[in-house]
């Protein structure tokens, strides 16, 4: 029995011994246990519940490339180049760059789990099977990388639109492209990430890989793991996150439509947008990088996505590239 298999059988939530997963998949008792303990391991909270068995704590929903094209709307599903939905792969953005040139505009692709998720500056991102979405989206652009500025910051804005079509409401953008909970710890945190890697020429043609990693299911286990304050769709939504194909269609229809903008009027036509949803306007900061450390207040991105920070003598300071934390008085 493979894993994927296993957990779509716990995928209704229902209780199943050890003997009916047995029985059902033609293995041993001991294979599936084994299988259970690779889930466990990976962050998959399955419970043992005596001689009822095993079980999930709440349904979820296996991911389907079927189930995600029915939810977009047809014009959308005909932009779509390759719509993938994995067990596993290393990395969803490095199996769409090793595409390269192969891989169609809007070639989407999915993993249920990542053996090597990555994070910004080479940070590691968790991917435990089941619980949450991992998602690149490869799209091509005939100009250079200058005029690509401040796409993570509209991809920051576009992940806001999908929640907005899906009726979440309590999410903000943390410079440079962290997807945040609004509230404080512990019901507050992250709530996803944004990794954009440009390829190609510097005047243009350029490609743009976009992934994507949202969480919906946190267990206090992985909320620990992650080093930093986190937070899932689950605790937005009251318990109960919207179906995993749900979500992701709705994020690649706001992919589909916020990059074609995008590549119409460029971070101009999602600078209204951001202020919207910027959680650092007006907050004391700390910030680290490669220009040393300083504090400031968050004053607002300019045009190109740069963070404005007003220093305490007044003047304005342009950051490109830096850690950001909002000191707490
Ligand atoms: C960050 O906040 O550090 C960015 C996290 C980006 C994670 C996503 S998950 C899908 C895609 N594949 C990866 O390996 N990383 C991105």
């Amino acid at each position: 029995m493979q894993p994927a298999q296993l957990l779509a059988a716990l995928a209704p939530g229902e209780p199943l011994s050890g003997a009916a997963l047995a029985a059902q998949t033609g293995v041993t008792r001991a294979a599936i246990w084994k299988q259970i303990e690779a889930l466990r391991t990976r962050g998959v909270p399955i419970e043992a519940r005596g001689a009822a068995g095993y079980r999930l704590p709440w349904p979820l929903q296996m991911l389907d490339a079927g189930q995600i094209r029915a939810a977009l709307p047809a014009p959308l599903v005909r932009s779509l180049g390759a719509l993938e939905v994995h067990w596993e792969l290393d990395s969803t953005s490095s199996e769409l760059q090793r595409r390269g040139a192969q891989a169609a505009d809007f070639s989407v692709l999915l993993a249920e789990t990542q053996t090597a998720g990555r994070g910004r500056r080479g940070r590691e991102w968790l991917s435990p099977p089941g619980l949450n979405l991992y998602l690149s989206c490869l799209k091509r652009f005939e100009q250079g990388f200058a005029a690509l500025a401040g796409l993570s910051l509209a991809i920051g804005v576009i992940v806001l639109r999908a929640l907005e079509d899906l009726g979440i409401a309590g999410a903000g953008l943390k410079w440079p492209n962290d997807l945040l909970a609004v509230a404080e710890p512990p019901q507050g945190g992250k709530l996803g990430g944004i990794l954009v890697e440009l390829s190609g020429e510097y005047q243009g043609p350029c490609a743009a890989v976009v992934g994507i990693g949202l969480n919906l299911r946190l267990t206090t286990a992985l909320r620990e793991q992650a080093g930093q304050p986190a937070c899932d769709l689950a605790t937005l939504t009251g318990g109960t996150p919207p179906d995993r194909n749900r979500v992701a269609a709705a994020l690649i229809a706001a992919l589909i439509n916020g990059l074609r903008q995008f590549e119409r009027d460029g971070f101009a036509g999602f600078t209204a947008d951001y202020e919207r949803h910027d959680l650092l306007r007006d907050q004391p900061l700390q910030l680290s990088g490669a220009l040393g450390a300083f504090n400031g207040t968050g004053a607002g991105v300019d045009a190109r996505g740069a963070l404005r920070v007003r220093m305490a003598d007044g003047s304005l300071r342009l950051v490109d590239s830096a850690d950001v934390t909002v000191r707490r008085a």
